[in-house]
């Protein structure tokens, strides 16, 4: 990738806090759509073609790269900060609770879908890449539209978000990566 490539990410560095968190979301829905395409492709076939390997090793490596890391974002960094913070201190039942469950989620699904390609059943495949793309879009649209809005209200003080964006830069300097 070169920097006048338009698919090319930006740099995190470039982001506060919630850039990166709704940078990282792009990439990952970027990804899920191709992860849409080739189970509509294995559903009209009997058996894996090269091509369709090759395109589920590609999406599966940048999810397995990208994921740990958003997640960490959330888990690690954004997540404590509210929990932190009224009205959600002290309290259980949070909504962060809530999309923690939902991480726990995506990495079962996203061991039913290895395993659906190691057998190289390609039923079993589109059906996993199905449940996996449905669920995951779900979980960006919640924390795009109610979460993070939310989160921008609470942390609304510059100091708060710079230290949030600050430890997630940390983090991807630790990784040697860019952005997620
Ligand atoms: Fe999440
Ligand atoms: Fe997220």
């Amino acid at each position: 990738m070169t920097p006048t490539d338009s698919t090319a990410p930006s740099c995190a560095h470039d982001l506060d806090a919630f850039g990166i968190l709704r940078q990282c979301h792009d990439h990952i829905l970027s990804k899920l759509e191709v992860l849409e395409a080739v189970a509509v492709d294995l559903e009209r076939r009997a058996e894996f073609s090269d091509a369709e390997l090759a395109r589920l090793c590609d999406v599966i490596t940048m999810l397995d790269t990208a994921i740990p890391i958003h997640s960490a974002d959330e888990e690690q960094t954004l997540f404590p900060a509210l929990r932190a913070r009224p009205p959600f201190e002290g309290t259980e039942g949070t909504p962060m609770d809530c999309m923690e469950q939902e991480h726990g989620l995506h990495k079962a699904l996203m061991i039913a879908l290895k395993r659906a390609i190691m057998k190289r059943d390609p039923a079993a495949t589109a059906t996993a890449a199905r449940h996996m793309v449905t669920e995951y879009r779900g979980h960006i649209d919640k924390e795009n539209s109610i979460l993070f809005p939310m989160a921008q209200q609470v942390l609304s003080d510059p100091a708060e978000v710079r230290a949030l964006t600050l430890a997630m830069q940390a983090r991807r300097r630790a990784l040697d990566v860019d952005a997620c």
